[in-house]
């Protein structure tokens, strides 16, 4: 068990990756980016927001290859359950056409997002089209879905933390953690949220 530093989160559940488990894995997803885009001249890293942010800063410091940054902003969440209607919040600025991209997300749950956003960009023509999800709740995938790079496979557990938020809340963490949902809803009945 890792020691949980204090946070004013009091329905933090338990460390699940550690902050050192997150820069080593982040350290390797980049060079194998590196190394598989070495032919590519316009490589495009695409996050989604707001919950990829804390992953694509870090990613794009560990990629060693000249790269653009560009964001879209898609919202499907009420609390912890996915609606399955993805809205486009905000898009991309770049036009993507003859571009290498690499979508970028927290994670994927049900894969609806990613499914949905994949199959909109394939539609802008980039050059290539990649994914890569910081976490991954397997058991969860409702429709099917290919994460060219992965971090990690976690169970079904609602997570916040590096970026991962509940109700917008945990984002900070510099660490994944599970959400205590039972304390959570506690809090919150009692208005202390
Ligand atoms: P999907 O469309 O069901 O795959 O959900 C993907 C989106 O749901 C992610 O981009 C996250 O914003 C959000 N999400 C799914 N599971 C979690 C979680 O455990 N913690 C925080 N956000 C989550
Ligand atoms: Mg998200």
């Amino acid at each position: 068990m890792v020691e949980i530093p204090k946070f004013p989160y009091e329905f933090i559940g338990e460390v699940l990756i550690s902050q050192a488990e997150i820069e080593k894995r982040v350290t390797q997803l980049g060079e194998q980016i590196t190394h598989d885009y070495r032919e590519s001249s316009k490589l495009l890293l695409l996050g989604l927001l707001r919950g990829s942010v804390m992953f694509i800063t870090d990613l794009m410091r560990k990629i060693h290859r000249p790269l653009t940054m560009d964001f879209m902003s898609v919202s499907s969440y009420t609390g912890t359950e996915t609606s399955g209607f993805i809205r486009i919040d905000s898009d991309h600025k770049t036009n993507i056409s003859g571009w290498d991209v690499i979508l970028i997300d927290d994670i994927v749950d049900s894969g609806y997002t990613i499914y949905t956003i994949r199959k909109l960009l394939l539609d802008r023509h980039p050059n290539s089209l990649k994914v890569c999800a910081l976490l991954d709740k397997v058991s969860r995938h409702k429709v099917p879905i290919d994460i060219d790079y992965c971090g990690f496979e976690i169970p079904d557990y609602f997570v916040m933390g590096y970026g991962l938020d509940i109700d917008e809340k945990g984002r900070n963490l510099p660490y994944i953690a599970s959400v205590d949902l039972e304390k959570y809803q506690e809090m919150r009945a009692e208005g202390r949220l």
